[in-house]
Order: C-alpha cells, then structure tokens, then sequence
C-alpha cells in the first residue's frame, strides 16, 4: 500500500514541479544544516559536515531526489518538500557531475524513453536488465561505496538471484569480483573534470536575458522562437517562451526554473492548458536539451537556444528544398544580419523578415543544383547546413523502434502514444547516402508477424492517425480478445510519402503501463 502511494507520489514530484513552486527567498534554509537534522539519525557524521555514505557520492538533481525518496520509501524518513527541495539543490551543486561526465548519458533526464542503450559487458547483464544503464552512468563512488551498493541490492532484493541472468552465475561474486572495481574505475568519485568544473563554475547571473530557440516535435514539426529569462532569488528564473511551430500553431508559456550545479537547467512551464517541462545543459551561452509535457513525456522537443550576446546561426526551417523549387526558409540563431548565402544553384528571391534572431527568405533551387548538404552562410556566421535533393533514395521511419502503452479506461495512467516521422534520404553523385529530412507521409500498420496477425494486434492494440500519432488501446483485460488478453500488440509502422510514393518502415510494440516510472528509468 505504502509503497504504491510513494511510487505514485515519486512519479509526480519531480524536480521541475520543483522549480515551479519557487519559494521567497528560494532555498531559504542551509542545506547542510537539513542534512544535519534529517540524516543524522542513520547517517554517521565523519567530521568536517561529512555523513557516512552520503559525503562519498556525486549524482544528477534526479539521481538525489530519487535517492532521499528512497530513504522516505523505505526507512521512514520524513522530511517536508520544501526541506527536500533545499537538500537536492545543496546535494546536486556540491556533489555533482560535470558536463563531460552526463555527455552521451543525458537521456535518461530528457525522459526519452525509447532510448535503447548500448551498455558494454558485464555491466550490460548484471546491472541493466531492471532499470537504465544511465542510472549508473550518473552516479560517481569509489569502489567501498559501488560494494556498498551491491550490497544493498542482493539485501534489499534476495530474490535477484533467482532472476534471468542471474541464477546463471555466481551474481553476488561477479558483482564483487568484476562489477564493482569496473564501476570504481568507469565512474570514480574523484575526477579532473570533476575538479575544473567545480573551480570554473559559472554563475546564475549569465542566464538572463533573452534566448533564440529552435525545436523539433515528431508528428507536429519545427518550432523557433524566443524565450525571454529573469533571474529570481539565487539560482531560480521566471521564464517566458513566445514562437510558433511550422504550422503556425502558437507556442507561448510562462513558468519557472531552477539552475543545479551551475548548469543543470529544469523548468516548469504553462502553454495553454499543457504543462511542459526543461530539462536542459546550460552551457557556454547556449542551452540544450529537451522541453515535454507533464502528462505525456513522449511528446516532447529536441530543444536549442543561444543567447542574444552570443552571435550564432541555430538552425534552418525546413533544413532541405527541392531541385526546381521555391520555397520559405527561416534562419534561427542570434545576431543575425544581412543575406544569406546558401551556396550555387540556390538563389534568395526576397527577403520577407530580419530581426536578429529570425531571418526569414523566399528561396528557388535551380533544377541543376547539385543534390547534398551545403553550408548556410551569414556574414562570418557558419555551421548550419541546407540539404538540396532531387530523387529520394530511401525512407526510414522515425524512431525505427519504439514502444507505447495502453493505459486509461478507468485507470490512472495515460496512454502512451507512439509518433512518427518519415526521414527520406537521397544518394549524392559519390555514391554516399545523405539526410533530407521529414517529408509529409501517409501512416498505415500491419502486423509484424504471424502471431501479431492471429492474434489481430492491428484490430486491437490502437488506431495509427493520419500525423503519425499512434494511440494505443484502452488499459486492462478485453473479452473480445483470445484468452481476455490485453489490448498489447507487435505491430508494423509503414509510412508512404506524399511526394513519390516511396515506403519505410518500422516497428511498434504497445505494451503495458509503466507502473514504476520514477525520474531517472
Ligand atoms: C531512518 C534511517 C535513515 C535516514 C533518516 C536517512 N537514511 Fe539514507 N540510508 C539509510 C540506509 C539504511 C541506507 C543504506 C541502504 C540503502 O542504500 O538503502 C542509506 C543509504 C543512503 C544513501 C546511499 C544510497 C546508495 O545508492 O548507495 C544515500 C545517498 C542516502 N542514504 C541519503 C540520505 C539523505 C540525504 C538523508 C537525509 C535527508 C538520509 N539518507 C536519511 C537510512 C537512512
Ligand atoms: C533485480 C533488479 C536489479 C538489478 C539486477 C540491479 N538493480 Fe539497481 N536498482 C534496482 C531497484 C529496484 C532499485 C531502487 C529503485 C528505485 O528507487 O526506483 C535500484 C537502484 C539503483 C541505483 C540508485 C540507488 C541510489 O539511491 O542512488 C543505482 C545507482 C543502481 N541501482 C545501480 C545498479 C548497479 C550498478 C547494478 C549492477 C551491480 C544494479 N543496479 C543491478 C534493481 C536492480
């Protein structure tokens, strides 16, 4: 019983609902002094405000909010939000991870679900098979604290050793022997990166100002816009995003945010009735990430923004034109002036908007441009290609392979779509295969195999809509199915492009609901 309502409450207290509850002044109370009263009691103090345990680890914002959740789960720990909100902040700003130590790992935070990752041996089969490799990934020890935290698997889970790819081994001997000295050299607590970054730190007082953004949603298109940040007391912002996606659907919100270790950016917005949340790196006068909603982190944005000091060329929307066509481009970045460039064969028709952080230009490719990336070039400003194509070679369905849920009908949990997108790609003059881009497609499914078609998944498992959104079944047993099954389904994505013809496909698993989703999966 317990367990469940923490699950639940876990699930939904995550660090941007954090930020959006901004306390005046934020984070008023010490955070070691927190520490002091609310760990002590098990946690033995090692002189210098050191706690056993707690002193020898480095983790993401998530990675300490999840672990004090755990100690609420399952010691009893009380502690108010408000308290554990000051604790993570403290937690995550001085035992952190430096930028270069989350690279390659980030999407585990972004909440991108369907990430599927390429963990090595041994760690793949003794550590990865219940959760994420990335929640190793995120953590730094030593090897005393890595043992420790075999230590209170086996403990805490006994019956480990009598799961798949496990009681096939000596699980508790390997994890000692092999897996905790690979961890403790892999991810050790001590780091130089750790070190530089603690030294060089930038402060909260570079994040304001005004940001120029570019995104992408599958099945919904490009966005750009601008987003406007105030600083608040200490590390917490107000935050104002204004832009519009491709198809001239608005993208206006307001929130809050709150900065981690000097670059760890997480924000809370409202746009209309949707709730979304940031999860980005602050870095160098620009910001990445992913920005998604609440409710549905499925539907979310790769997200890039660059600051209005910071004279830099964001992206290009749409990134590709047509051999023989005219088309709109828009040039997003910051600084922006003057007349593009994009290379021979494309010729700018009229320039129809320039501010400095949007430039829009009515374009014509020649018939004879030659078909491949070619680099946009504004002033001294570089680094944002602009694809001419001319025959699609090949279509390939966006993600390849993923996974939604069934969920509502009477229960708690929303479904989890599937969205798709058709990448087409074209063939240059040397042979190699280069990236166009999204192309508008028709969406059909099929099953996958011969047991997706007896068991009639595509009947069952959800409708594919005309956008490439997928919506899976309702949750729970359905008597009209074989053996009253649930509406699961292995079903095949196949995208038709408007223009030509040319089909791509992909698969799609609809499964059940994640009934433990805490921050980091
Ligand atoms: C009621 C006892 C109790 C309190 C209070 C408590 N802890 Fe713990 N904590 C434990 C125990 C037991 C372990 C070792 C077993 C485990 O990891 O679950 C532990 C382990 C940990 C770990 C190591 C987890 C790992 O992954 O290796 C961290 C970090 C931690 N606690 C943080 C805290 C913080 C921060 C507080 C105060 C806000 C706190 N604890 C308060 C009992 C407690
Ligand atoms: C039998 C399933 C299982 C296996 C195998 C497993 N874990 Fe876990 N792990 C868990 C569970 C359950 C939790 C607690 C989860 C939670 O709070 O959502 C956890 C938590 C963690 C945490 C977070 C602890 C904290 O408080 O910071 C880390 C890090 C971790 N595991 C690493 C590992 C490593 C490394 C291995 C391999 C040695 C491993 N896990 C193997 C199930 C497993």
């Amino acid at each position: 019983m317990k367990t469940t309502r923490l699950r639940h409450y876990l699930s939904a207290c995550t660090l941007a609902m954090m930020a959006s509850a901004t306390l005046q002044p934020a984070f008023a109370k010490d955070g070691q002094a927190i520490l002091n009263a609310k760990c002590m009691a098990c946690h033995t103090p090692e002189g210098n405000d050191a706690l056993s345990r707690i002193s020898h680890q480095r983790k993401t914002p998530e990675g300490w909010l999840m672990s004090i959740a755990r100690m609420q789960l399952m010691y009893g720990l009380k502690i108010s939000d408000e308290d554990r909100r000051s604790v993570v902040k403290f937690l995550a700003d001085k035992q952190g991870l430096a930028p270069s130590e989350t690279e390659g790992v980030r999407y585990a935070m972004e909440r991108r679900l369907n990430t599927v990752e390429k963990i090595d041996e041994p760690l793949n089969q003794m550590c990865s098979r219940c959760h994420s490799g990335a929640r190793f990934e995120l953590q730094r020890r030593p090897l005393k604290e890595w043992e420790r935290l075999v230590d209170f698997h086996l403990g805490r889970w006994p019956s480990l050793e009598y799961q798949s790819l496990s009681r096939d081994r000596d699980w508790y001997g390997l994890a000692h022997k092999e897996v905790a000295p690979l961890l403790a050299k892999n991810y050790p607590l001590e780091s130089s990166a750790w070190s530089e970054w603690q030294k060089n730190k930038p402060k909260a007082e570079v994040l304001p100002g005004q940001w120029s953004f570019s995104g992408h949603m599958l099945a919904k298109g490009d966005v750009h816009g601008v987003m406007t940040v105030t600083q608040d007391a200490g590390d917490t912002f107000k935050v104002q995003v204004k832009g519009q996606y491709a198809d001239g659907t608005p993208f206006n919100g307001e929130g809050s945010a709150i900065l981690y270790n000097g670059y760890e950016w997480r924000a809370s917005l409202q746009l209309g009735d949707v709730r979304m949340r940031q999860v980005f790196a602050a870095l160098n006068g620009e910001m990445k990430g992913r920005m998604f909603e609440t409710e549905h982190d499925e539907r979310g944005l790769d997200f890039s923004a660059v600051k209005n000091d910071n004279a830099k060329l964001l992206a290009v929307q749409p990134a590709f034109i047509k051999a023989g066509s005219e088309a709109e481009l828009t040039l997003v970045g910051s600084g922006l002036s003057g007349t593009p460039d994009l290379g021979a064969g494309v010729e700018i028709l009229k320039v129809l908007e320039n501010t400095p952080q949007k430039l829009r230009v009515k374009v014509k490719a020649a018939a004879d441009a030659v078909p491949g990336a070619r680099s946009v070039v504004l002033g001294s400003l570089k680094g944002v290609d602009l694809v001419v194509y001319k025959d699609i070679d090949q279509v390939k369905v966006v993600p390849e392979y993923s996974i939604a849920r069934v969920g509502e009908n009477g229960g708690a949990t929303p479904k989890v779509q599937g969205r798709f997108e058709a990448e087409a790609w074209g063939k240059g003059a040397d042979g190699q295969p280069y990236r166009i881009g999204y192309l508008p497609a028709k969406w059909t499914v099929e099953p996958f195999d011969e047991q997706a078609k007896e068991d009639e998944d595509v009947k069952f498992a959800g409708d594919m809509q005309p956008d490439g959104v997928f919506v899976p079944g309702g949750a729970g047993p359905n008597p009209q199915r074989k053996m009253m099954t649930n509406n699961v389904g292995n079903l095949k994505v196949i995208a038709q492009l408007e223009d030509g013809g040319m089909k791509g496909e992909g698969q799609l698993i609809v499964t059940v609901q994640r009934w433990n989703n805490p921050p980091l999966p």
